[in-house]
């Protein structure tokens, strides 16, 4: 009885409301016929729908993009989602070295590996760290941008001022949520905690180095996982959780057509760089249809050693997915390549990249290609970039002073953001 009643007084508020709603939104439009008159205001409209019909809504999004990540990939795809076509600046390396220090990648790198995200419709390269006036006005009159879009997460010019306060002020700035999981900071801690383990460089300056970006690492994690594990330098631990709903927003949503050769690529695909790009790009060239098989983080670490991958699978998986020459993945493939999977996924060619570690294929194991070598129907294909893993990670060794720098100011925010941080919703 009382619930009747309450549900009763409930749909009359919402009829009120509703009516109260449509009062004011009419009265606030005849406000605006009286200022604008009534004729120009039904031209304005008219110049609005037509201009809104005829011409997509272009947004904007800069970065450095260095050492590119899945969390990079989903903001892109984030932006993506606000308007019809994305347009992407990568910020030069001189302004990135007076901002913040030097970079790992080269723009062209950059570029390249930005490109390459399937969410991204056109580029903009060497454009300045922070949006001026001048290059805003730019935006917006010669590239035809309608928004500006930035992550939720401050960004500070060296004198402290917020880099996108022109955007906010001329009302056309709009804003996405932060992806959780996983920073540069992070990797390339992870990174230097592989090389020790291979013994390469044991050297003082590495140490250091190591502590260095360890300690960023650890302290986002002492909090949830004190107890579990150890503490030491090799923790490794991720904020990354992997939902099924953030995996079917990066999947293509579709499988090959009736007719469509398909081509499949395996790997580790472990810090996805455009050495990977070029390979993709070339394989995909070979058919309709790619399907990349991402190895098991047990697979890699039986290859490569235990503190690889440095990327976990579903990392791996999801860079790999954004990759727009990509059709479908998948996760955790076996190392051989049956005869069996052939026909299960009804392959045409199998390829493998020139460009994987030396150490992929141990002596005396099995070669995982037999089947489709038997069948004839292996490729090998020349890796365009002689890029791998470890050309990374010797670039940071090689530089360690100035990345040093920039990891101290990075990591202490990065600290700030896990303790103050609040709900992060999955989109
Ligand atoms: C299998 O792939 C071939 C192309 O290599 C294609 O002609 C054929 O239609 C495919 N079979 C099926 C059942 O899709
Ligand atoms: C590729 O890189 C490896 C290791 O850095 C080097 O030994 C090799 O000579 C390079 N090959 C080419 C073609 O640049």
């Amino acid at each position: 009885m009382g619930f009747k009643i309450l549900a009763a007084i409930a749909m009359a508020a919402v009829v009120v409301g509703g009516l109260v709603a449509s009062q004011y939104s009419s009265e606030l439009l005849l406000g605006f016929q009286g200022r604008l008159g009534g004729a120009a205001r039904e031209n304005k409209d008219k110049r609005k729908k037509a201009k809104n019909k005829k011409r997509p809504v272009r947004v904007y999004m800069d970065g450095c993009f260095d050492m590119m990540h899945y969390g990079h990939a989903n903001a892109l795809r984030q932006a993506r989602a606000l308007g019809d076509e994305l347009v992407v600046g990568v910020v030069s390396d001189e302004e990135i070295q007076t901002n913040k220090g030097p970079t790992v990648m080269s723009m062209q790198e950059r570029v390249a590996m930005v490109s390459a995200v399937k969410w991204v419709d056109e580029i903009i390269e060497a454009v300045p760290y922070a949006i001026n006036e001048e290059f805003m006005n730019k935006l917006f009159t010669d590239y035809g941008i309608d928004y500006i879009i930035h992550g939720d997460d401050p960004c500070l010019l060296p004198d402290g001022s917020d880099a996108y306060a022109h955007a906010k002020k001329a009302g056309r700035y709009k804003q996405i949520k932060r992806t959780e999981g996983v920073s540069s900071t992070d990797i390339v801690g992870r990174m230097l905690l592989c090389v020790r383990d291979r013994g390469v460089t044991e050297s003082p300056v590495h140490t250091s180095l190591q502590r260095q970006f360890s300690n960023g690492f650890n302290s986002l994690s002492h909090d949830s996982n004190k107890g579990s594990l150890s503490a030491g330098v090799g923790t490794r631990y991720s904020h990354f959780l992997p939902t099924s709903r953030r995996i079917v927003q990066f999947s293509n949503k579709k499988g090959p057509g009736p007719e469509a050769r398909i081509v499949y690529i395996d790997g580790a695909f472990d810090l996805f760089h455009a050495g990977h790009v070029e390979t993709l790009k070339a394989a995909r060239q070979l058919g309709d249809f790619l399907l990349v098989g991402i190895h098991t983080d047990l697979t890699i670490s039986g290859h490569r050693g235990a503190n690889h991958p440095i990327m976990h699978l579903h990392e791996r998986s999801l860079s790999v997915l954004a990759c727009r020459y990509v059709d479908e993945v998948i996760i955790g493939a076996p190392w051989e390549v049956s005869k069996d999977m052939i026909t299960t996924f009804n392959i045409s060619v199998v390829v493998h990249g020139t460009c994987a570690e030396p150490n992929d294929v141990k002596n005396g194991e099995n070669d995982p290609y037999a089947a489709a070598k038997e069948l004839g129907i292996f490729k090998l294909l020349e890796s365009p970039l002689n890029m791998t893993t470890s050309t990374i990670i010797q670039r940071i060794l090689a530089n360690h002073e100035a990345y040093k720098k920039r990891n101290e100011k990075k990591a202490e925010s990065e600290n700030k953001y896990y303790q103050s941080k609040t709900y992060v919703n999955g989109d």
